[in-house]
């Protein structure tokens, strides 16, 4: 059964704990915080792949091949595309992305900066099977997934995404991936919690595109965020912790909750490399190469069939 937003974030609130999908930060407010928290001194991950991209360039563009169709899930304000689409000169360029809107506008400045390439914008879930219209052309598709945003993902979810990707391209395609790797844990926690309050005004937007949603009376100051490392799932989580008893309502229902209870709203897991290659085999990925910081912080898999 399909989930509309409404159900499946009702779901989330009733279980105990509470959660809401990581999705559901990314409305135009939630879209502009987070390109802030990529610019943050204690957010490494952006421009860690962007630097790898940079330092790596003509590697991945001799290994990804030049021309073909580059589709872009999650590609929000498209200014990574600008990087690849540079460096390998496709023909055509997808953008999917959950924020319609800002996927909109991203996609135009594209084309107004690359005037050559074709480029299509498409509103899409990536927790859902991914819908290409037919004239998306099959022959030579690299599917690019930057940032680690497949960290939101749990594994058997990572897997079944991968998949996915996989099914998107023919033997001729690719996957070009960035993935956030296991370091030490202050750098990883300063990352999610940021000295200026960025990601926790992040975390806390999340229930004001809720309210609109589902049409509840969630007060987003009313709950502390909360970001830490969880060493046993090698990930990062982040939860909105209430300072208060809160009593929440929305049409047809609501909930109470103690002070101190938690809504958890992402995890965010680092795969070690080996952990990722096997991980990209069983989606059937069988060929991959990976580029990495000296740091070891971050990585850009190229990933075959
Ligand atoms: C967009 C999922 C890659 O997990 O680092 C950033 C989202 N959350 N700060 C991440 C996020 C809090 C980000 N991804």
């Amino acid at each position: 059964m399909q989930n509309t937003p409404h159900h499946d974030i009702l779901q989330g609130l009733a279980r105990r704990p509470a959660c809401i999908s990581p999705k559901y930060f990314y409305d135009q407010r939630g879209s502009q915080l987070f390109e802030e928290i990529t610019r943050l001194p204690e957010y490494y991950p952006t421009r860690t792949e962007h630097a790898l991209m940079r330092t790596h360039g003509d590697d991945i563009a001799r290994a990804v091949g030049q021309g073909g169709t580059v589709i872009e899930l999650g590609a929000g304000n498209c200014e990574k595309a600008r990087t690849l689409c540079r460096l390998l000169q496709p023909e055509r360029f997808v953008g999917v992305d959950i924020s319609a809107d800002f996927l909109r506008e991203g996609v135009a400045r594209l084309c107004s900066d690359l005037p050559a390439l074709q480029a299509h914008a498409v509103a899409g879930d990536l927790t859902r099977p991914i819908q290409l219209t037919p004239d998306i052309p099959r022959a030579r598709r690299v599917v690019f997934y930057p940032g680690s945003s497949i960290g939101n993902f749990d594994p058997p979810q990572a897997l079944e995404l991968l998949s996915r990707m996989r099914a998107l391209v023919d033997a001729d395609g690719a996957l070009l991936i960035g993935i956030d790797l296991p370091k030490d844990v202050d750098v990883l926690q300063a990352a999610y919690d940021d000295a200026a309050g960025v990601t926790a005004a992040f975390n806390r937007n999340v229930l004001a595109h809720v309210n609109r949603l589902i049409g509840s009376d969630f007060t987003p100051e009313a709950w502390e965020h909360r970001a830490f490392f969880n060493g046993e799932q090698s990930r990062i989580e982040m939860h909105l912790e209430a300072r208060e008893s809160a009593q929440v309502r929305w049409p047809g229902g609501g909930r109470d909750f103690a002070a101190g209870e938690r809504i958890h709203t992402e995890n965010s897991y680092k795969y070690s490399l080996t952990a990722f290659q096997a991980l990209l085999a069983r989606a059937g990925f069988s060929r991959a190469q990976a580029w990495t910081d000296e740091r070891v912080w971050f990585a850009v898999v190229h990933a075959q069939p």
